[in-house]
């Protein structure tokens, strides 16, 4: 994602928007952050580490943004590669990591991808469940469910509310806050709930990891995205008055509601 801050990337078009209107999470890529999903980097190596991808592996990731799973998971020479990107820039991008006649990027929705049932072994996605509203996120579980063969795998990495008795009050005020901040509608579900939606499916819930959700404290920029590159991300917050307003906003949100938001990884198996 750090490619996204040059002038010759092709993410230009989709952070070229008035940066006070751009979601958050291209407001971040702008500013050279590339690990954008709530649990870091850790995180998702947990989640690749239960999904397990082998040579075997016919995988489909939905909503890979600008590719940084798409990378660690290429490089466990998968039999197959699918990715389902609904934004043309970055699906341009991921493009770009493709090499081989097993490897494609479609352009379109998780809800619907026109890709044949029973067709994956694996099937995953990163920060993009959290911010649909219900239906969609019950149509995008439903076409992992699709997609899976029987005993295939189903990974998500999201945003996740706590305790799973959370109050009414606060789970409506972290939506509005999350939502006025990141300028997407931001729906978490506890726990108990992400469980729910996946059992609903036809999924049994094999394997739970939690992380606190850091994505904007210092040590773990630093530790997602390297010492030199948070400098740089660092420094163009400091020189960039309207993004750094936006960023400084989004973490005020992250650390007001610390005790209620964690991210949460599932692996969910297809019974
Ligand atoms: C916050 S970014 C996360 C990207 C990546 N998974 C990551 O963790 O870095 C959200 C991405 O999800 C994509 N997206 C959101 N809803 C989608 C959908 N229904 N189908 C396909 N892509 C979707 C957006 O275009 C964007 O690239």
């Amino acid at each position: 994602m750090g490619q996204a801050a040059t002038s010759s990337s092709p993410m230009n078009k989709s952070l070229s928007a008035p940066i006070e209107k751009m979601p958050g999470h291209w407001v971040l890529a702008r500013l050279g952050k590339r690990v954008l999903r709530p649990g870091g980097r850790e995180l998702t190596e947990k989640l690749l580490a239960m999904l397990d991808v082998r040579p075997t592996d016919d995988v489909v990731e939905f909503a890979p943004g600008l590719g940084y799973t798409a990378r660690l998971t290429l490089a466990r020479g998968p039999a197959s590669y699918t990715a389902v990107e609904r934004d043309r820039n970055a699906a341009s991008v991921v493009d770009e990591l493709l090499t081989g006649p097993n490897q494609r990027c479609v352009l379109g929705s998780a809800e619907e991808t026109g890709l044949g049932d029973a067709t994956a072994s694996v099937v995953y996605g990163e920060a993009m469940l959290s911010m649909q509203v219900p239906t969609a996120k019950q149509r995008i579980v439903g076409e992992a469910a699709r997609l899976l063969r029987a005993g295939g795998r189903y990974g998500i990495h999201e945003l996740c509310l706590r305790p799973d008795n959370v109050s009414q009050e606060v789970r409506e005020a972290i939506a509005r806050d999350l939502s006025d901040e990141i300028h997407v509608g931001v729906r978490p579900l506890t726990v108990a709930e992400w469980r729910e939606l996946l059992v609903g499916a036809g999924f049994v819930v094999q394997a739970v990891e939690l992380a606190p959700m850091h994505l904007l404290e210092p040590r773990r920029v630093i530790r997602d995205e390297g010492l030199w590159r948070a400098l740089r991300f660092a420094f163009n917050v400091a020189t960039h008055p309207a993004a750094r307003r936006r960023v400084l906003k989004m973490r005020r949100v992250f650390r007001n509601y610390g005790q209620h938001l964690s991210a949460v990884a599932m692996v969910a198996v297809k019974a």
